[in-house]
Order: C-alpha cells, then structure tokens, then sequence
C-alpha cells in the first residue's frame, strides 16, 4: 500500500503574513482510496488550486497532515527529502495550461518523463501512443506543439500526467476546452487508469459535463471542504 491513495488531515495554507495575509485553506479533511476518482468543486478563490499545490509538493502548507498511503509526507512540516523525486515519480499532474515544451514534438513531450524515470525509449514512446489513440490525437504525434489547437495541446498534457503511471493524480479544470465527448473521453481514461493502477485522482472542475460521472464530490468554500451528502451520485 506504500503510496496509494490519500489522506488530508486538517490542512491549512496561509498565504503572506500581517494585515494582507489570505487563509486559504483552513482545516480540510480529505481522504482518496486507491482507485477512486473524486471531483473537488467550488467557486473560484475557494482554495481549489491551493489543495492541490499543496498536495503536489509545489507550495509548503502552514499547518495538518498529509499522506500518500501510509506514509505520511507533511506532518507540520515536511517529512521526506527529496519533494522534487516525490513530484516527478509519484504525482501526475494536468494543469488548466497545457505547458507543453515548444521544440519538442508531440510524443517526445509525453515520453520525455517515463524516459527520465529510467523507462526504455521503445517502450515510453509505445505508453506515449497508446494514451494518444484513448484521447483521439494519435494522428498529432508526430506534430510540433505550436501545431495543435488549444484542445489538442490539453489532451497532449493530459497524456503527459498519466504516462508515468503515478499513484496520485491532480487535475485542475482538465476539461475546460473540451467539447463534451472528448471530455467524456478524458474521464473514462483517468477510471481506467484509477482502477488498472490503483491511482487515486482528484479532479477540480466546473464542467457541467463531466460532474454527473463522479461518484464521491468534495465541495470546498472559503478554504474548508465538505463531502457531498446523500448517496447514488449519477453513474456513467
Ligand atoms: N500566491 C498567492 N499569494 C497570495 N494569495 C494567494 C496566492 N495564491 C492564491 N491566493 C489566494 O488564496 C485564495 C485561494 O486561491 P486558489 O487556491 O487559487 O483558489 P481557486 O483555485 O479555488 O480559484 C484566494 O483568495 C487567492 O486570492
Ligand atoms: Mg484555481
């Protein structure tokens, strides 16, 4: 179970210090199984993106508990060395901007990461095309990023935070610009990785299209998160 799934006690984040500083978040509670996809909704200035630097290792949280399984990574204060190997091997991220790496082509930007982590070139550019033909742009492997819309380009970057197969995945707003069945798309794949490789995945969304598909939502107001009540969220 070492680094499966995840658990937020408490967490908190102020931002500056004095009269300017921002709570933004003051106390979540938070707990992915292995496997599950949860979706994090709430309005914009909520804490949403905060949740997952945090998380992600980008930013230090100010206070609470949290674990990738059962180690725990931040417990006041950070509890492992080496955050940016924690970044790299055991978290996948898919911004709302696609960052794709300009002179690079397509495939060489998703397989650079796998290559990195050691993975056989062979082998990196075949996971590379395998998540292309799933979100419908193998036909742009070989293309140059300044070559592909905008969706492209984000579906290119989805590929990218999935292909080294971390146990955690952070998605914030990875639908945005997509038109509702490659957005369908990107949700089938983010279960399939979920439950092939027991990845647990949080994604933040507004998108009307794809918030029936969760089964577990965590709404998030003013830095505190709640679970939805009641159960039989829409199935796919
Ligand atoms: N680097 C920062 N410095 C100061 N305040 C910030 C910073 N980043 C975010 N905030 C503030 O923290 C709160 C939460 O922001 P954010 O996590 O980006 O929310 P969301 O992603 O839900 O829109 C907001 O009030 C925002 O203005
Ligand atoms: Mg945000």
């Amino acid at each position: 179970m070492r680094g499966k799934g995840i658990r937020i006690e408490g967490l908190k984040k102020r931002y500056g210090k004095g009269d300017t500083a921002v709570d933004a978040l003051k106390g979540v509670d938070m707990q992915v199984a292995p496997g599950e996809v949860v979706g994090l909704i709430g309005p914009s200035g909520s804490g949403k993106s905060t949740l997952l630097k945090c998380l992600g290792a980008v930013i230090e949280p100010s206070a609470g508990l949290m674990a990738l399984g059962d180690e725990v990574i931040y417990d006041k204060g950070w509890k492992i060395r080496d955050l940016r190997a924690l970044r790299r091997d055991r978290i996948g991220f898919v911004f709302q901007a696609p960052y794709l790496i300009p002179f690079l082509d397509v495939t060489d930007n998703v397989a650079l990461l796998p290559m990195l982590a050691g993975v056989p070139n062979a082998e990196a550019r075949k996971r590379a095309l395998d998540l292309f033909k799933a979100l419908d742009v193998e036909n742009r492997a070989r293309a140059m990023p300044s070559q592909l819309s905008g969706g492209e380009q984000q579906r290119v970057a989805i590929a990218r935070g999935l292909v080294n197969r971390p146990p955690v995945i952070l998605a914030d707003e990875p639908t945005a610009a997509l038109d509702s069945v490659r957005a369908l798309a990107v949700i089938r794949i983010l279960e399939q990785m979920a439950s092939q490789y027991e990845t647990a995945i949080i994604v933040v969304t507004h998108d009307e299209k794809i918030i029936p598909t969760f089964k577990r939502i965590y709404h998030i107001r003013d830095g505190i998160t709640y679970e939805e009540a009641g159960e039989g969220r829409g199935v796919d």
